[in-house]
């Protein structure tokens, strides 16, 4: 039998609650990781808990990503029921509401901002401690396709998602010395919640319409699965990608490649 990849790890999931976050915890529990799920909705972390059964070897904290005293409590929660941090899967996001930009409303713009970039930030700067504190760790965003080009009508979503971009880039210049790497992801349109609300959004009257011409414009000709991003969150948070950082690695099936 082979050696679980994350064996002696722990990992940090924000978003845990999500199509993405869900699948990524139930990967690296797996690879033998100990796994923090973080959420904004306690009912929410338990439900995901429950079907995820690994025991012990996943906890639940409530934190909104924006919530500076929130995350630094879930991070030390994580240090006192599991011993230290070595991964963080900053992967908490919204899609917000699909308008041009001489329609968004500054609340609108702003709270997709603090979810989106402060969240990421807040999940970096807490974890940077108790990952010294382990001689090194592995930080993985989650940035987008968004992350690299424009959309009409996702203007905050593209802005924060390059946001994240620079934030990883940053933060791999600062931490890469102390053994610790930060890249991020950059999924295409993945089959789940939040891929159905934008398409909701921007073709209210034939979504349906809308992702077959949306896939039509991915060298793959589909939309990709949480498990398909799951797989890429778990090379960078092994040991496998020991000498990959500040990078973006995408997961779009050809999308950015146009
Ligand atoms: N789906 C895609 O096609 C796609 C493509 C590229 C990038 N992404 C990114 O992938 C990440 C995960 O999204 P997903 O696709 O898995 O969508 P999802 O199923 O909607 O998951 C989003 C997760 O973020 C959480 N969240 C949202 N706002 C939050 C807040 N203020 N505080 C704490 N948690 C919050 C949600 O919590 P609740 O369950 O409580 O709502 C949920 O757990 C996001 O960063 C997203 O931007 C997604």
């Amino acid at each position: 039998m082979s050696t679980p990849r994350l064996r002696d790890k722990t990992a940090i999931i924000t978003g845990a609650t999500g199509g993405i976050g869900e699948a990524t915890a139930k990967m690296f529990l797996q690879e033998g990781a100990n796994v923090m799920l973080v959420g904004r909705s306690e009912e929410k972390l338990r439900a995901t808990r429950d079907r995820l059964a690994a025991g012990k070897r996943a906890a639940i904290s409530v934190a909104d990503a924006a919530d500076e005293k929130a995350t630094a409590a879930a991070v030390a929660a994580t240090v006192q029921t599991f011993g230290g941090v070595d991964i963080l899967f900053a992967n908490a996001g919204m899609e917000g509401i699909v308008k041009n930009i001489e329609d968004v409303a500054m609340q609108d713009f702003e709270r997709l901002l603090r979810t989106n970039v402060l969240g990421v930030w807040l999940g970096m700067k807490h974890c940077v401690a108790p990952m010294k504190k382990r001689g090194g760790g592995s930080m993985i965003t989650v940035g987008s396709i968004a992350s690299v080009v424009g959309f009409p009508g996702l203007g905050p979503y593209i802005a924060s998602k390059h946001a994240v971009y620079g934030l990883t880039k940053t933060a791999a210049m600062e931490l890469g010395g102390l053994r610790i790497r930060v890249n991020a992801i950059g999924p295409g349109p993945i089959d789940n919640r939040m891929t159905q609300s934008l398409g909701n959004q921007m073709s209210p009257d034939d979504p349906k319409g809308f992702r077959e011409q949306f896939s039509n414009t991915i060298a793959m000709k589909r939309y990709g699965t949480n498990e398909e991003v799951a797989s890429l969150a778990l090379f960078l948070a092994s040991d496998e990608s020991s000498y990959c950082t500040g990078g973006i690695f995408m997961i779009d099936g050809g999308f950015a490649a146009a």
